[in-house]
């Protein structure tokens, strides 16, 4: 069936998936709306998403919810990198809020602790992951369109701090010549607190001279500290001038494109804050740090003098991390999924900290459920995983004495989470 032919529908929107959309009920059958609000009278028209789930185009808005705003960036509704500029500050506030309370309330904990979230805002991600590729004969440089494969040329985004789109106009130009033999191509981009480091990869041959020559001059016009391209597996950095790095506590710390690095510096900060509030006051402290990534947390926590032991699993995080000069810190490369710290290596902690990948720490929880660690601080960017082992924990004699939604990927259905647990 083309998209000519697609059925239309006037529908009213009856609530909000966990991912912000609007949902419409058609003939019995449900149907994702997205950029709908609840109570809004729309047209629509079907489309599918998958095989199973029907998704509707929203194409006219007859009565808009009082909630609703104008969005911000031109490109919304088109670009499938945010979902929510349309919510209103309440709305958008009340729903990040939500997708704490839905998953605590799924495990049957406690809810009415959990704070109004802390939101970083617009103009702040340090980081971005663009595509370059020829469609319909023309290059485009951006995102994808949302829910479509087809990309489109991003001029601008409100996301993003404000040193990187000026980098968008000038790399799509010198990318386009290369698109004659690649069919795709990434662009990472990182805003380190010393520059913009920038790799291109998903090539298939190496770059001729012109090519690279291309790349340095736009690196060099362009301020960029660090410019390198991947062939394969294998990268060749064509522009250097000095290791882009970020501070964390006392120390800064070398970052690359792959290796995690929290979205905004803000959020640095506000975790930082988070485990001063409770540990600031204390005597130097012993601290486990699990997944420990590149020091994010560690740092924070020995600038106030406190030892840590950070765990983690990625090699190149803990490289950086162990030329940082700093004797409170001691690190470990370890699989904590395969190999979880056992109830007895937390014996000599008087804190642990946590802030694992989405999936959480099911296993490694269990272990810390049967130590003797009494104070925990988990940072989550996973709410169902978090409320998951934290069910584990308070049915082993921990209590959940704060918790706090911390919102670093604005417009999107992410949330963060900081919680503080004591026996
Ligand atoms: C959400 S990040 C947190 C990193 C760090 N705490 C920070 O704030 O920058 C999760 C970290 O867990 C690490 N990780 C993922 N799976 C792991 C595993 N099985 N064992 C140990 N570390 C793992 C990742 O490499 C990543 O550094």
């Amino acid at each position: 069936m083309s998209q000519e032919e697609n059925p239309k529908h006037s529908v009213i929107i009856e609530f909000l998936t966990k991912r912000g959309e609007g949902v419409a009920c058609v003939e019995g059958r449900e149907l994702i709306v997205p950029f709908a609000l609840s109570g809004e009278r729309v047209t629509i028209e079907e489309r599918f998403k998958t095989r199973k789930i029907k998704w509707g185009k929203l194409l006219e808005i007859h009565e808009s919810s009082p909630d609703r705003i104008p969005a911000v960036c031109e490109h919304f509704g088109t670009c499938g990198g945010c979902l929510l500029q349309h919510f209103s500050a309440t709305l958008y506030k009340d729903y990040k809020k939500n997708l704490i309370l839905e998953a605590l309330r799924v495990q049957g904990l406690d809810t009415s602790l959990i704070q109004n979230p802390i939101i970083v805002g617009a103009g702040q991600r340090r980081r971005i992951d663009f595509m370059a590729r020829k469609w319909d004969g023309e290059v485009k440089m951006g995102f994808h369109e949302a829910e479509s494969k087809k990309p489109f040329n991003v001029q601008s985004c409100p996301l993003v701090h404000p040193d990187i789109p000026p980098l968008f106009e000038p790399l799509r130009q010198v990318v386009t010549p290369f698109l004659e033999q690649e069919r795709l191509i990434h662009f990472f981009i990182t805003r380190a607190q010393n520059g913009l480091d920038v790799l291109l990869a998903g090539f298939k041959e190496p770059l001729n001279t012109d090519q690279e020559q291309s790349l340095i001059d736009l690196a060099k016009a362009h301020g960029i500290i660090r410019l390198a391209y991947k062939v394969k597996k294998r990268e060749t950095v064509l522009h250097f001038m000095e290791t882009p790095t970020v501070r964390f506590g006392n120390h800064d710390v070398e970052v690359t494109a792959f290796g995690f690095l929290q979205a905004t510096e803000a959020s640095d900060k506000i975790f930082a804050d988070f485990l001063e509030k409770h540990l600031g006051d204390s005597e130097p402290l012993n601290i486990i740090d699990l997944f420990c990534g590149r020091g994010t947390l560690s740092l924070a926590l020995t600038k106030r003098g406190h030892r840590v032991k950070g765990i983690e699993c990625d090699g190149q995080a803990l490289k950086a991390l162990q030329k940082v000069p700093e004797p409170l810190l001691e690190i470990e490369e370890r699989n904590l999924f395969e190999s979880p710290l056992l109830a007895e290596e937390f014996d000599s902690a008087d804190v642990v900290v946590m802030n694992p990948p989405r999936a959480g720490a099911d296993i490694q929880t269990q272990e810390l459920a049967k130590s003797s660690c009494k104070k925990l601080i988990y940072i989550s960017c996973n709410p169902e995983s978090f409320a998951r082992d934290c069910h584990h924990l308070l049915e082993n004699g921990f209590q959940l004495r704060e918790i706090i939604p911390v919102d670093q990927f604005m417009w999107t259905p992410h949330i963060e989470v900081m919680a503080y647990l004591e026996r």
